[in-house]
């Protein structure tokens, strides 16, 4: 067998390979098998806003939680200083003290096994003429680790750098120049040892992703614009993170009918992505003004016809959190 014979032997092989892979995964045809006995029940969810402060979460039980999607206020980002300063947090350290109350709370109602997801990007700041980086992502890492969580594999959210003055310093010449900020961190950690489930679980293998789906999923960096919503203005007010991230981090780490909290809601992104994946959801946010505006989100679900997107908005709970302190 000459050379060529040989490379156009091996290609009729991967394409045969390439198709074989592309049209079922073990999972897949598992769930094929599994289908042809006993029916697949979706379960129908719960989606439930509490007005109020996460660091304290009185209204979830103790290891109630399957998953946690979140991204807080960023410390020592300017768009954050006056919410910080009114809950008496003036600097990195104490910024973080605040933050890792709610991990605490976190850890209290995620079960054993569960997964917390937190998007969180570094700060550059100048004070007293210093111009440094807050690494907020390494003190989410020592807070969590602290109150007993597993740190896992992280990912990198890289969004791309349009900007005129991305690249800060002194132009093309060396040294004082800095390195352009632009990856955000998705960290990831663990309550426990990883879930158990009965062999063949109907719905966990219901809820896998293909072949192309875990590949870039579960890749170390995430090239992803940033969130492209209908009311940009108040998404930039609060810094969404697209529906893209939510969705991922949700197919991932939990199986449907499982529940989902985000202790930072924002304008909804996690609860809307849970509603539309079958899972449910509990949303803490402690701006009222954004009620309106994750009711909006939640009517524009996706996946539902217009005539039943109002009585989405009638299934949501909205509560006030009872004052008990
Ligand atoms: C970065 S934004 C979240 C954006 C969200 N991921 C989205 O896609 O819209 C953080 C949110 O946390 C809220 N927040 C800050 N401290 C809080 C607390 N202790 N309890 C509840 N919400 C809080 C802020 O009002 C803000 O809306």
């Amino acid at each position: 067998m000459d050379g060529r014979t040989l490379r156009s032997e091996m290609e009729k092989q991967e394409t045969k390979r390439d198709k074989k892979t592309k049209s079922t995964s073990y999972p897949e045809r598992q769930l094929a098998k599994m289908l042809k006995s006993r029916p697949l029940k979706i379960p129908e969810t719960n989606h439930h806003l509490i007005i109020g402060d996460s660091r304290r979460m009185h209204e979830i039980a103790d290891e109630s939680v399957h998953l946690i999607v979140t991204s807080p206020p960023y410390p020592m980002i300017e768009l954050w200083d006056d919410l910080f300063s009114k809950m008496g947090c003036t600097d990195f350290q104490t910024m973080h003290v605040y933050l890792a109350q709610v991990w605490s709370e976190c850890y209290r109602i995620l079960m054993d096994g569960g997964i917390a997801c937190i998007n969180i990007g570094d700060a550059l700041r100048k004070i007293d003429d210093t111009f440094q980086l807050y690494p907020n992502h390494v003190k989410v890492i020592e807070h969590c680790e602290a109150l007993g969580f597993i740190t896992l594999p992280y990912i990198l959210w890289k969004k791309p750098t349009t900007r005129a003055n991305a690249f800060l310093g002194s132009g093309f010449i060396p040294p004082n120049a800095y390195v352009t900020q632009d990856c955000e961190f998705i960290l990831l950690f663990r309550k426990g040892q990883t879930r158990p489930f009965p062999p063949k679980d109907l719905i966990r293998y219901a809820s896998h992703y293909t072949i192309k789906e875990r590949n870039t999923w579960f890749s170390q960096i995430w090239q992803l614009p940033g969130a492209r919503q209908k009311n940009r203005h108040v998404s930039r007010r609060v810094a969404a993170f697209p529906e893209e991230v939510a969705y991922r981090l949700i197919r991932m780490f939990s199986i449907i009918g499982d529940t989902v909290v985000d202790p930072f809601l924002g304008t909804g992104t996690t609860m809307k992505v849970a509603k539309e994946t079958h899972r449910n959801s509990i949303g803490y946010e402690i701006d009222e003004k954004l009620v309106p505006v994750i009711e909006t989100r939640l009517s524009d679900t996706d996946s539902l016809k217009p005539s039943r997107r109002r009585k989405v908005v009638e299934g949501l709970q909205i509560s006030h959190q009872a004052d008990t302190h």
